[in-house]
């Protein structure tokens, strides 16, 4: 039996060929995912060709180090290699029946970007938007077919946590949401379907734990006291290091989301905003791990 709101599975159109908007590193995660998983061309596009051409190069080194460690064998690494490939010609897009965005988290910029490939696309094509705290119903406010709009958001890392968002709008009708829940399925994730509103499930719950720590630094605690009692509750990520997994940016914008929609609920952190401003909040080993907060980020706190 269909769980509730769930749609005809049936319903669910064929992925042939992924289009992902954007090329940063969340993209980037994505079209790692979708190739190995579906085993279909991706064509990532953005801005400028540098930017793509990074994002593509980045994408065959990581899939070169799944060789390396054996998880992926030569010959299937050489298969995804050609099938990952860049563009800024929104025409590339002609053929892609499954189109995600992973732009910069502002409304005007997420319609923007799904403006200019919607002209390009098939009819059947399905929009995806990996929005973590804009409304899915207000970013497809400017397209032609909003039935065609999803939210499918994922978490950091996208490699490993296994939940995918699927929030249906108003307006996504059933063959867009059985497709999202096909492709969440192919992905070898667990999709819960949401309802529009701010946060969705996880981001609720989530920027009340991120927001709380941060306020207790600005009350007065130190970021290692807040470390410490998280990590004693039994979270698995130290909450700073979750955030800067997060990016601050996209943190502060969710707190500012949360505060908004909830303003009794949540707090603003104008900490944080300073944070992702400087761009600094942990110091980072040679790897690129971890290694304790930023004496600059101690300042602004
Ligand atoms: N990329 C790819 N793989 C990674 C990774 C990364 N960044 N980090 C860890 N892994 C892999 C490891 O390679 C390992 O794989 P293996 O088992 O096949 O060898 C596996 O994950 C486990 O790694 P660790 O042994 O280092 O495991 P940990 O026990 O430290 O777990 C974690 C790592 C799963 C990331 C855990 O710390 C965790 O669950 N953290 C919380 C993450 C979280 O809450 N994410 C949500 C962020 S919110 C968000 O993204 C939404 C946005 O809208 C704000």
């Amino acid at each position: 039996k269909r769980p509730a709101g769930a749609p005809d599975k049936a319903l669910a159109k064929p992925v042939t060929k992924v289009g992902i908007i954007g090329a940063g590193l969340m993209a980037s995660q994505f079209a790692l995912l979708f190739l190995r998983r579906l085993q279909v061309p991706v064509v990532i596009t953005d801005l400028d060709q540098g930017r793509v051409d990074k994002a593509v190069a980045g994408i065959r080194s990581e899939i070169e180090a799944l060789v390396g460690k054996g998880r992926v064998s030569d010959d299937e690494g050489k298969r995804l290699s050609a099938l990952i490939s860049g563009t800024v010609d929104k025409a590339d897009f002609a053929d892609c029946d499954w189109v995600i965005e992973a732009v910069f988290e502002e409304l005007g910029v997420k319609q923007q970007v799904f403006a200019e490939v919607e002209p390009h696309l098939s009819e059947t094509a399905v929009l995806a938007t990996n929005t973590s705290s804009l409304s899915v119903e207000q970013i497809g406010a400017k397209l032609a077919h909003p039935e065609r709009l999803v939210g499918f958001h994922f978490f950091n890392p996208v490699a490993v946590m296994p939940l995918i968002e699927v929030v249906k709008t108003p307006q996504t009708d059933d063959a867009t949401l059985a497709t999202a829940m096909r492709v969440s399925k192919d992905l070898k994730k667990n999709a819960v379907i949401t309802r529009d509103t701010p946060g969705f499930v996880v981001n609720r719950v989530l920027a009340k734990l991120l927001g709380e720590a941060m306020h207790a630094v600005e009350q007065g605690s130190s970021f290692e006291d807040v470390v410490a009692a998280q990590r004693a509750f039994g979270f698995p990520m130290d909450p700073f290091v979750l955030l800067d997994l997060v990016g601050l940016k996209v943190g502060a914008h969710v707190l500012d989301t949360h505060h908004g929609a909830f303003p009794d609920r949540f707090f603003e952190s104008p900490a944080l905003h300073e944070l992702a401003e400087a761009g600094v909040l942990l110091e980072k080993d040679a790897k690129g791990d971890p290694k304790g907060i930023d004496k600059r980020a101690r300042k602004i706190v």
